[in-house]
């Protein structure tokens, strides 16, 4: 019985660990962009505003995605969270580019 339980334990963590690792671009974003890109705070493009990121989409993936890791305007360097990954960072621009296109 004890056994069953850490593997199943196991399983759970090691399932953990995958998804953190694919970098889900969504979930980074939910996490450490929407606070701004929801609502509109400081002036951010929202997610649902396809004609504010239409010019944006236009720079190209790379140059959206430098303007994140360094900061544009108001938005600090990586959306304020240092220690995001740059993998995350692209995940997140992925999935914004999904949804505003
Ligand atoms: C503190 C609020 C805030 C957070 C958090 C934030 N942003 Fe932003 N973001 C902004 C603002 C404001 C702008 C508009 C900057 C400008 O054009 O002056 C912006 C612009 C952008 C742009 C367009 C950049 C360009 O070159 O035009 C992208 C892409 C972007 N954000 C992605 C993200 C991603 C991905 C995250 C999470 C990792 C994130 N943002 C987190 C406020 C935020």
């Amino acid at each position: 019985m004890k056994s069953i339980a850490a593997g199943l334990v196991a399983l759970a963590t090691m399932g953990l660990a995958s998804t953190a690792m694919a970098a889900d671009g969504k979930a980074v974003y939910e996490q450490a962009c929407a606070m701004c890109h929801a609502a509109g705070v400081a002036n951010a493009p929202k997610l649902t505003d396809k004609a504010a990121w239409a010019p944006r989409v236009a720079t190209g993936k790379a140059a959206l995605v430098a303007s994140v890791t360094k900061g544009k305007g108001a938005m600090p360097a990586k959306g304020g969270n240092a220690a995001l990954p740059d993998a995350d960072v692209a995940a997140a621009v992925d999935y914004i580019l999904s949804a505003v296109k």
